[in-house]
């Protein structure tokens, strides 16, 4: 490993400088204005894969392109590793909350300002990186490897499982890495065990034919903002659970081994409550709040549409109102029995006088990990060697729904090491990567390759 640890040493300014590069190309997948964008994210990361030493191609789907990168030197006997990440980004609005522009990398106080600097594009980077390091030191990749970079991640992967079908062969693989989470704490890496799914909707609410006066008409018809406030206030019930029927039905029983686990991880509420500048934490009843993020569903207002909202006073019953609800699932609910559920709770307590229509945006099944086995010990050892401490085990509030569907499909293990920090803003204004987890992070996947071959 010298040669390799030493490639990488002497290159870290240039990988770096290769990030920023990829960094500054808006590949926003929600918006069709930054399709081009997306392409050419696309083309930039193949030509790296190319350099690093890996086959490149790129794959058009319906949607954004997927990249494959292909290594396959070490012959038809030894294992295959599959890599996944993503390389299109969220929305970077509101643009003024930013310090740096999200599409002009800035390093401050040890850190790599961006959007996609955590999420996803720092972190699937630092994979071709470890790569170009081994390939290029000619010391042998006991593995052949493939990468799959997706650009629709952040708009729900809609193309990705029929695109793994129609390639099964060539991503038959033993098993499969992804670094798109985070690490417990600064200096404590970490090995994900669980992913919640996701169940995302509209409920969209309709009155009178127009608006109306709301002094001539307020108090004989019914508000469709009322309405939809009525039914959103029979989402939760006083205990802070779900107060849908059936919704905990499957809510698999978390294993005490797993819940001590969670327990033993260093956690303070009162630092967390000011870390994101809350007067209280507040969730359900009987759950700590690593297990509220982790291990429990969610139900939760992700937007609000109704009336007027301009300046000044206007007196007017609105005849539509909207709220977008998406609910975080455990395992082993499914996101469309929580869409049928759902649909049921809000025809049971939508108000007379009102029409409702409810649409499913996207969603994705929730994940836990066997996180036993020689590839998780594999991962534990390079992780430790990079990084000089043991990782912890830590689950996933986030969703990555290609996950499960992998899983299935090729019949190999997921290991989630991931290298960002809870505090690194994904999604939000000011995302950022720790320069030092980006530079160890290489070093541990580079560990990584070898150990998976041992
Ligand atoms: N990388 C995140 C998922 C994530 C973040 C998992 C932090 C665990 C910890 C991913 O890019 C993401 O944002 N997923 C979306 C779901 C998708 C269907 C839009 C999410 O979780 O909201
Ligand atoms: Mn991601
Ligand atoms: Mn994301």
């Amino acid at each position: 490993m010298t040669e390799v640890l030493t490639f990488i040493e002497s290159n870290l300014g240039r990988f770096r400088d290769e990030l920023y590069e990829f960094l500054r190309i808006p590949s926003i997948s929600a918006k069709t204005e930054h399709t081009d964008d997306v392409k050419r994210s696309a083309r930039w990361l193949a030509d790296r894969m190319q350099e690093a030493g890996l086959q490149a191609e790129i794959i058009e789907t319906p949607g954004h392109p997927v990249v494959l990168g292909e290594w396959r030197g070490a012959g038809d006997a030894a294992p295959t590793l599959l890599v996944y990440g993503h390389y299109d980004v969220q929305p970077p609005e509101p643009l003024e909350e930013w310090i740096s522009p999200p599409f002009d990398p800035d390093e401050r106080d040890g850190r790599i300002y961006a959007r996609g600097a955590a999420d996803d594009k720092g972190q699937l980077y630092m994979h071709i990186k470890a790569l170009e390091a081994i390939i290029n030191t000619q010391e042998s990749l006991p593995i052949n490897v493939v990468v799959v970079a997706e650009g629709e991640e952040e708009t729900g992967s809609p193309n990705l499982v029929p695109f793994v079908e129609a390639n099964l062969d060539r991503l038959a693989c033993d098993v499969i890495l992804i670094s798109d989470t985070s690490m417990y704490s600064e200096g404590l890496p970490s090995l994900g065990f669980s992913l919640r799914g996701l169940a995302y909707f509209e409920i969209h609410v309709s009155g009178a034919r127009s608006d109306l006066h709301s002094g001539e008409y307020g108090g004989a018809i019914a508000n469709p903002g009322n309405a939809l406030a009525q039914i959103i206030a029979t989402l939760h019930d006083e205990r802070g659970r779900v107060a849908i029927d059936g919704f905990y039905d499957d809510v698999a029983e978390w294993d005490r081994e797993t819940r001590a686990q969670i327990a033993s991880l260093p956690h303070s509420d009162k630092q967390y409550q000011e870390d994101i500048g809350v007067q209280a934490l507040n969730g359900e009843k009987g759950f700590s709040t690593l297990e509220r993020l982790w291990i429990r569903p969610t139900c939760d207002i992700n937007g609000l549409l109704c009336g007027y909202t301009g300046e000044g006073a206007k007196t007017v019953l609105p005849n539509y109102a909207m709220a977008k609800v998406s609910f975080r699932l455990v395992p082993d609910q499914t996101d469309s029995k929580i869409g049928a559920l759902l649909e049921k709770h809000i025809h049971k307590v939508t108000p007379p006088g009102v029409t409702i229509q409810i649409n499913e945006l996207h969603g994705g099944r929730p994940w836990k990990a066997s996180a036993e086995g020689r590839y998780f010990e594999a991962a534990t050892k390079a992780l430790q060697e990079a990084f000089g401490t043991k990782p912890v085990l830590m689950g996933g509030g986030g969703s990555i729904p290609i996950v499960v569907e992998f899983e299935e499909r090729l019949s190999a293990p997921v290991l989630l090491v991931g290298f960002s920090l809870p505090g690194c803003n994904l999604h939000a204004p000011n995302e950022w990567l720790p320069i030092e987890n980006f530079e160890r992070g290489i070093v541990a996947l580079a560990h990584l390759y070898k150990n998976l071959a041992d």
